[in-house]
């Protein structure tokens, strides 16, 4: 039972990269909210991600999958959850290439577990995390940007995975009235994300003075985002998002990912000999960039971090703790910290 004066919210994947810095944004900064935090603590989960919060009488951390939908049913009832904002993911296209059947149970699966809580339940809202993957790629030297209304095409296993998501979403608020939003971000790069995605894996390599593998020739282009300016715009789809409708989010910062290595490069004092071409990604999307407009219009939102800021700050936090980069490599932290929460299945 929760106090009668909070609001509280599901959060899916708040051991994660951006559902960690959601949780911990959202305490931080709205005194009333009450966070039931569910998260299966996969290897990119982890409970030293939500250290600074260990002791706060607003959280409440579940180790659970999103898939088992009873015990999602009995959380919602049981602490009087009014919304709930889906981050928990697989999310690496590398390994959804290797093997996509995790992407499908949890991506699919569990985003149909949670809306069917959402519909018995009669939540005020629900929030999709979605990503700008899911309208698959643009050319590299065109100037176009996707919008909400840009067909999906998804070509990743993963990006495959959330586009079924974001349609089953889209049937659940079409046939059963769930009040639910999507939002589509682009990359985000920021503290706290697993060394296997692009900025923190070559940091890591950087500062032990490893070869960088650069995929194919290294222009492919993102649209990277700081992790709180993604967290801020998830929070506002979630208070003034209307039913039914799509935000895509980005802070129009396109770069290819040679300029990213060489950037991290030159902010750690190493040289370019580092760099290694490797083989390409199969499937490899060229370019994504995002039309941010309807989000600012619509949420209020503006992107606040920028990415010369940002990168330089991501770099130090890395540096700053190498128990933590030591931790989520061998896994040896789980044991510990797993004990100190709550364990439900
Ligand atoms: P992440 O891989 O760092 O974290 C995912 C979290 O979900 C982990 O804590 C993991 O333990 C948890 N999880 C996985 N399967 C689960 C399950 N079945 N039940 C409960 N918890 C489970 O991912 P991230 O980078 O933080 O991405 C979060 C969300 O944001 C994803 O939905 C992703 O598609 C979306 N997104 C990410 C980016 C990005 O650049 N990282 C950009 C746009 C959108
Ligand atoms: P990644 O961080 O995996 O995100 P996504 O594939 O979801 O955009 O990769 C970002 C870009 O960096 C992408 O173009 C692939 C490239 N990349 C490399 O060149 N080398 C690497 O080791 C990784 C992980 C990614």
């Amino acid at each position: 039972m929760s106090d009668p004066g909070l609001r509280t919210i599901l959060v899916s994947g708040g051991a994660g990269f951006i559902g960690s810095a959601f949780v911990m944004q959202m305490l931080a900064s709205h005194s009333n909210l009450h966070i039931i935090n569910v998260d299966a603590l996969t290897y990119a989960g982890n409970l030293e991600n939500l250290q600074s919060i260990e002791n706060e009488p607003r959280h409440v951390f579940i180790h659970a999958e999103i898939q088992n939908t009873e015990l999602m049913h009995r959380l919602c009832e049981q602490y009087d959850v009014e919304g709930i904002i889906n981050i928990a993911a697989e999310s690496h296209v590398d390994r959804s290439i290797q093997d996509a059947s995790p992407f499908i149970d949890t991506n699919v699966q569990g985003t149909v577990s949670l809306l069917t809580v959402a519909r018995d339940v009669k939540l005020k809202k629900f929030v999709q995390v979605s990503t700008d993957e899911v309208y698959g790629t643009l050319e590299l030297d065109s100037k176009d940007l996707f919008t909400e209304s840009t067909p999906l095409a998804p070509n990743s296993p993963y990006s495959a995975s959330k586009a079924s998501a974001d349609m089953f979403v889209r049937a659940f608020h079409h046939t059963h009235d769930v009040p639910a939003v999507i939002t589509r971000c682009s990359n985000n790069y920021g503290p706290r994300q697993f060394p296997e995605k692009l900025i923190p894996l070559m940091i890591l390599n950087a500062m032990e003075s490893k070869s960088l593998p650069v995929y194919g020739d290294g222009l492919n282009v993102r649209d990277w985002i700081h992790v709180n300016d993604h967290c801020d715009a998830i929070y506002r789809a979630y208070e003034h998002g209307t039913p039914g409708e799509v935000y895509n989010i980005g802070s129009e910062n396109e770069c290819n990912n040679l300029q990213i290595v060489k950037s991290i490069l030159s902010i750690l004092g190493k040289t370019e000999d580092l760099i290694q071409f490797v083989k390409d990604r199969p499937g490899h999307d060229q370019r994504y960039a995002i039309d941010a407009s309807k989000a600012k219009k619509e949420l209020g939102w503006m992107p606040r971090i920028t990415f010369e800021h940002g990168l330089r700050e991501t770099i130090e936090w890395y540096q700053n703790h190498p128990e933590w980069c030591e931790h989520v490599l061998s896994g040896k932290y789980r044991d510990y910290y797993s004990q100190q929460y709550h364990r439900e299945r």
